[in-house]
């Protein structure tokens, strides 16, 4: 299965709706942030290039690029990858954050999307390392994480919980 990773373009609307269906059972974040329902995808495609370019960002965000997995020309997954960090990412949220389509799970696609992530990081961003942050109790994560070489920072507690989220850096 080849898993190609890239940010929309203007050919991709009738992709990025039917991948909303297929997302439909978890919390909307986890496909996009900046969609609204009603919203056009021309609007969302303008939404996305400026947060790519740093423009008009809401208070504690920071430039970012929103690139989806395809296979077979169906969206699959999805990698936010936040340019910089700053105190909340540096803490808690780190550079990457990736999701899979439920159906699509277990296939190796999340490993794939952060293999393909960090390439972009490299080539595109030009970073030389990547903080990536899961739940500890998020195995899948956590594993695709440590297949990609991450290292263990530290574990931060969760504000009013008992778990802790891991803190990996990844050398580019
Ligand atoms: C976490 C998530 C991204 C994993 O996606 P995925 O495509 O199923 O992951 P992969 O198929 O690449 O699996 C990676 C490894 O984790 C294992 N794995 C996947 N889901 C698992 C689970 N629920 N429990 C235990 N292990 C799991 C896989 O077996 C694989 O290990 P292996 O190579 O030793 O077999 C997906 O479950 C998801 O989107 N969850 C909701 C959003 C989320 O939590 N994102 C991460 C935020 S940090």
């Amino acid at each position: 299965m080849t898993v190609e990773l890239r940010a929309l373009n203007e050919n991709d609307a009738e992709a990025f709706f039917e991948g909303l269906k297929l997302f439909s059972d978890m919390e909307p974040e986890w496909y996009s942030f900046a969609y609204r329902p009603g919203m056009s995808f021309t609007e969302l495609l303008r939404i996305q290039d400026d947060e790519f370019h740093g423009r008009n960002l809401k208070p504690e965000r920071v430039p970012h690029s929103m690139l989806y997995a395809f296979v077979d020309g169906k969206i699959v997954g999805r990698s936010s990858i936040r340019h910089k960090l700053n105190d909340h990412l540096m803490k808690l949220g780190g550079n990457i954050g990736y999701a899979v389509a439920t159906p699509w799970r277990n296939k190796g696609i999340a490993t794939e999307i952060l293999k393909l992530s960090l390439k972009y990081c490299r080539d595109v961003l030009k970073l030389d390392r990547v903080l990536v942050t899961c739940d500890e109790d998020n195995l899948g994560s956590v594993k695709t994480i440590l297949k990609n070489g991450g290292v263990l920072e530290n574990k931060i507690l969760n504000e009013g919980k008992q778990t802790h989220t891991n803190r990996y850096w990844i050398k580019l």
